[in-house]
């Protein structure tokens, strides 16, 4: 179908448009691939499915694999070759946070994150399952007590769970990164309220003191919901968040000390940026000089020069790229992250498909309005490789 906008400031210019592909509700519904998905990269890639004929990009708030894993997945959907560099996870931003990072970490979320976390190289890590089996008492609710060793005696009230070396203030846990949706929230609410309350002390339950903003817990994705298989949308980890938010706000009064660090916040994008340009070298669109230029000027990193930058006519800062074109299905997470990012003026174009979150016959998302709406994304990519020519 025909894009029902007009894509604003990317017309045809000397350098090569690029794309950004979010991938749940956009390439794929759960496991099941979409077919305008494998038409679109039929499309955007040659040499027989080896090389895309431009910077592509896939930058997803999923995660809990590495990104190793999620390009081979995404080879074997597409039908294309896809590299680890292309590729950006809801918790790939987190591999920032190790230089500042002291002591003992609690992982949470389902599937290998601690792998994960061990390969971005972060250490002394333990999950809300390590604490339940260390002290099943801990979660009274929990299925998987009766699995474990008898409740261990407690002497005084300390919860055994000191065995993990981890109740005691010189050993207290005062980072949780949420990687992925945790499977079993009650478990994991329960000891993540621990951990806050307990000013990252497991077995001190002081909600008096306000040594809960001692401890900070990163979410890796602020998605309240998402496009699964299902066909309607499934509560995301902005969902997680909103729960374990309302319980410490209910236990001690005050707000959780959280951040977010996925779309449409500024780090996927900056970090998908940098990807891109790596890509413009190798694929031989931009000279090595322009590419040191470009790291200097426009690549990511250097978004606090926004202001300082040339800016083309159209007041978009000089970019590597004629236009970024970013293809998602949540207003809220895609369309709103392009939108932003064309703020910092990056030459961002934003495309919403019916395939995910966003469906039905609304003309468009009224609080994030996208440039382009399209039924699909092969729609999409057509609409894009139309203006780029
Ligand atoms: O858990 C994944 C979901 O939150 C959204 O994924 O690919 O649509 O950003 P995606
Ligand atoms: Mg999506």
């Amino acid at each position: 179908s025909q894009p029902r906008a007009y894509i604003a400031g990317a017309g045809a210019s000397d350098r090569p448009p690029a794309f950004v592909f979010d991938i749940d509700g956009v390439l794929v519904r759960g496991n099941r691939v979409l077919d305008s998905a494998k038409r679109a990269f039929e499309r955007l890639y040659k040499d027989g499915g080896q090389t895309p004929r431009y910077p592509v990009c896939f930058l997803t708030n999923g995660g809990g694999v590495t990104e190793e894993q999620k390009a081979d997945e995404l080879s074997s959907w597409l039908g294309v070759h896809v590299k680890e560099n292309q590729v950006v996870l809801s918790h790939t931003p987190f591999k920032r946070l190790l230089p500042s990072l002291k002591g003992p970490v609690l992982v949470a979320g389902m599937g290998n994150v601690v792998e994960v976390a061990q390969h971005y190289g972060f250490k002394q890590l333990l999950t809300p399952l390590d604490v339940a089996r260390a002290d099943p008492s801990i979660a009274p609710f929990w299925k998987g007590r009766a699995g474990c060793a008898a409740d261990s005696a407690k002497e005084g009230g300390q919860c055994p769970v000191k065995d993990l070396g981890y109740g005691s203030e010189e050993k207290s846990i005062k980072t949780v990164l949420v990687f992925k949706d945790p499977s079993d929230w009650y478990v994991d609410l329960q000891v993540i309220t621990d951990i806050c309350v307990g000013g990252g002390v497991i077995g001190k339950w002081k909600p008096e003191a306000d040594a809960d903003q001692a401890v900070k817990v990163y979410f890796s994705n602020p998605d309240l919901l998402f496009a699964g298989e299902y066909p309607a949308p499934r509560l995301g980890q902005g969902a997680f968040a909103a729960a374990l938010r309302t319980l410490v706000r209910e236990v001690t009064g005050r707000e959780l000390n959280h951040e977010f660090m996925g779309k449409p916040n500024a780090a996927p994008y900056e970090l998908a940026e940098q990807l891109l340009c790596d890509q413009a070298m190798e694929l031989g669109l931009m000279d090595p000089q322009q590419y040191n230029a470009e790291q200097e000027e426009t690549c990511p990193g250097t978004t606090e020069q926004a202001g300082a930058r040339e800016h083309d006519s159209l007041g978009q800062s000089l970019s590597p790229f004629s236009a970024i074109y970013a293809v998602g299905d949540n207003p809220k997470a895609d369309i709103a992250g392009a939108l932003n990012a064309r703020a910092r003026g990056r030459p961002y174009v934003a495309m919403l498909v019916r395939t995910g979150v966003f469906s039905g016959e609304r003309a468009n998302d009224e609080e994030f309005p996208a440039d382009v709406v399209v039924d699909d994304v092969d729609a999409a990519v057509q609409a894009a490789l139309h203006r780029a020519r």
